[in-house]
């Protein structure tokens, strides 16, 4: 291949979505007939195996970079009713699923799961136990922040299964910790990680930020090497998508001490760099995986799979969502439970689901979701053999391939006569703009989302 030179991947640099789906969220229209999703869960085949997303919308204090969806409360009252909602949900979602089912992946996110209380947390897991099949091997993972972790809730978890944690870290560098809002000495992060390994929860994943205020190449290599010392199993390396037009907090941050795009790719090239001399492997385009990791075994077998976690080996047949904003995923939609809580908490109290919003996924998505989920994964797709594996011609989609000539050109990647597009991995930053070439639906959503940029 070609080399590719900075300066153009900095030219081509352009907003486009994330593709953690196909359709995009701001695709999602109104779910006017509550009935069709119940049909979803109805129609799941005997013995489908699933994915549940759990999603905590509570934080006790606003780190200003934050993009998830989630509110601040100083008080437990609000985190104990939502438990009791989620619960609620459940029993709904238990009565509605066919009992031959496996649930092989639990997946709690935030916000900040870490803030129920570990009784709390125990009642969710006894919910899920008494109202779902779960796999006795299923991966249980939760998000936590270190920050007011305490042994009992590590117990708790342990108790209850759970074998993977997320450790929202983001960077260890004081002054860029001081400037989000996010205080977090490096020992919280440190012993937390012991803690878990103390009593048996072995995989841990650390977030990291690049792009976030005062950072350098200096300071992204001690963060590096600081994070080593947990020696997590996975680390993602999240560019910090800045869209202060969408979450307004975002402008508490100064402008003036956030990096340039041409700062953040080297920024992300430092730590990429320094992972992959410590023996991690990049997955995509922001994971680094130690080589026995199953995203590792996943990516090398083709399985790797991209979802609104990110990155995954999980390969349920469908996904449900539970909790405020919770998104699910079956095989021919997408579905988004309620993103405010009186219209959430009214539908639950009310004994119905809460799903507001939905996204089906039409034979042509689905092709098309493919071809990007395997260039996010693998860098590399086989349009034509795609295409006909969906039950479409195999030049069903030559005006994509013709209108990745301007990548081509610049060495961004490479096309040959049977279609098939291979991403050069020097220009791997460029991926989702690539994949916005396949992206029928790229600018037109009703209200025009502004994506943050690629690099
Ligand atoms: C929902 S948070 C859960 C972690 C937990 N609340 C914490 O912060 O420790 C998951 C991750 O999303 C990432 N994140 C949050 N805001 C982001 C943004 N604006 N851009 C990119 N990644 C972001 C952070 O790395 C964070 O750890
Ligand atoms: S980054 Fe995590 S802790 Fe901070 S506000 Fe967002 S969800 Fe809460």
């Amino acid at each position: 291949m070609n080399c590719v030179s900075r300066e153009n991947i900095l030219r081509f640099d352009r907003a486009v979505p994330r593709y953690t789906s196909y359709p995009t969220a701001p695709h999602f229209q109104p779910l006017t007939d509550k009935s069709c999703y119940q049909g979803w869960l109805e129609e799941l085949p005997a013995g489908a195996s699933l994915s549940l997303y759990l999603h905590v919308p509570y934080c006790s204090k606003l780190c200003w970079y934050c993009g998830c969806h989630t509110k601040i409360t100083q008080r437990y009252a609000p985190v104990e009713e939502y438990a009791h909602l989620i619960m609620r949900e459940i029993d709904i979602l238990a009565d509605t699923l066919n009992k031959e089912h496996n649930i092989t992946h639990i997946h709690f996110g935030g916000g900040s799961p870490g803030m129920l209380r570990a009784c709390d947390f125990e009642k969710i897991m006894d919910k899920v136990r008494s109202g779902f099949s779960t796999d006795p091997m299923a991966e249980i993972a939760i998000e936590i922040d270190p920050r007011g972790l305490t042994e009992g809730r590590v117990a708790t978890y342990a108790k209850n299964g759970v074998n993977r944690i997320s450790l929202g870290v983001q960077d260890f560098d004081e002054k860029t910790l001081e400037a989000v809002n996010r205080q977090q000495p490096f020992h919280l992060s440190y012993d937390a990680a012991r803690l878990f390994r103390a009593y048996g929860i072995e995989c841990i994943n650390l977030d990291l930020l690049y792009g976030l205020p005062h950072q350098t190449p200096e300071t992204m290599a001690q963060t590096i090497e600081k994070a080593l010392l947990l020696e997590p199993d996975r680390i993602a390396l999240f560019g910090y998508a800045h869209v202060p037009w969408m979450k307004k907090h975002m402008r508490l941050i100064d402008d003036a001490a956030l990096p340039d795009t041409g700062q953040r790719f080297d920024l992300f090239g430092v730590g990429a760099e320094k992972l992959e001399e410590a023996g991690y492997q990049a997955i995509g385009i922001d994971h680094f995986a130690k080589p026995e990791d199953a995203l590792v075994k996943a990516a090398k077998n083709g399985t790797l799979k991209r979802n609104f976690q990110g990155y995954t080996s999980d390969c349920a047949d469908a996904m449900i969502g539970i909790g405020l904003s919770s998104i699910g995923q079956f095989k021919h939609s997408y579905v988004q439970n309620a993103a405010d809580m009186p219209a959430y908490k009214k539908s639950i109290l009310g004994g119905t689901l809460p799903a507001q919003k939905f996204c089906p996924i039409l034979d042509e998505d689905r092709l098309r979701s493919a071809v990007i989920e395997r260039l996010m994964c693998d860098f590399k797709a086989d349009i034509h053999e795609l295409c006909q594996a969906h039950g479409f011609p195999e030049h069903h989609l030559e005006q994509e391939i013709r209108n990745l000539d301007p990548y081509e050109k610049q060495g961004f990647l490479e096309i040959n006569k049977n279609g098939f597009v291979s991403v050069n991995l020097a220009a791997k930053s460029m991926v989702r703009i690539i994949c916005s070439v396949f992206d029928a639906y790229l600018d037109k959503a009703p209200q025009q989302p502004r994506h943050s940029r690629a690099i």
